[in-house]
């Protein structure tokens, strides 16, 4: 076996094992203290974190207008989900992980 070809495998192995999401802590600290509250419980209002089919719709608007609309408001959606400190990249983040699987760990 020639070491390219090996480290192709390895390369596949990685992506397999990886999880829905690469998710740092602190993008989850900043979701457990503003976003969960909210987004946790099937109230039929917040699009519920990690039911990816409640975020399909919206993500077809695009994931930049999510995060527009996460930081200026929508609805009942508070402007910034109350979440001062975090940036606009922080909430790329954070919209990100809510609209995916959760994460294994
Ligand atoms: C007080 C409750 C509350 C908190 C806290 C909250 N949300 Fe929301 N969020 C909502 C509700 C309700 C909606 C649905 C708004 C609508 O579609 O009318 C929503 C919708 C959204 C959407 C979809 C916007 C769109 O364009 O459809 C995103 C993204 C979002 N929230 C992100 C966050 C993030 C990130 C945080 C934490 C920083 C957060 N939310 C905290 C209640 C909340």
């Amino acid at each position: 076996m020639n070491s390219s070809f090996r480290s192709l495998i390895v390369l596949a192995f990685t992506c397999i094992s990886l999880p829905a999401i690469a998710i740092d802590e602190y993008t989850k600290e900043l979701y457990d203290s503003y976003c969960q509250a909210c987004h946790v419980a099937k109230n039929g209002v917040a699009p519920k974190s990690f039911d990816v089919k409640a975020w399909d719709p919206r993500l077809k608007n695009g994931l930049a207008s999510l995060v527009e609309n996460a930081i200026t408001g929508k609805g009942n959606m508070p402007a910034q989900g109350g979440c001062q400190e975090c940036t606009y990249e922080d909430f790329e983040d954070l919209v990100k992980y809510m609209s995916s699987e959760k994460p294994a760990k």
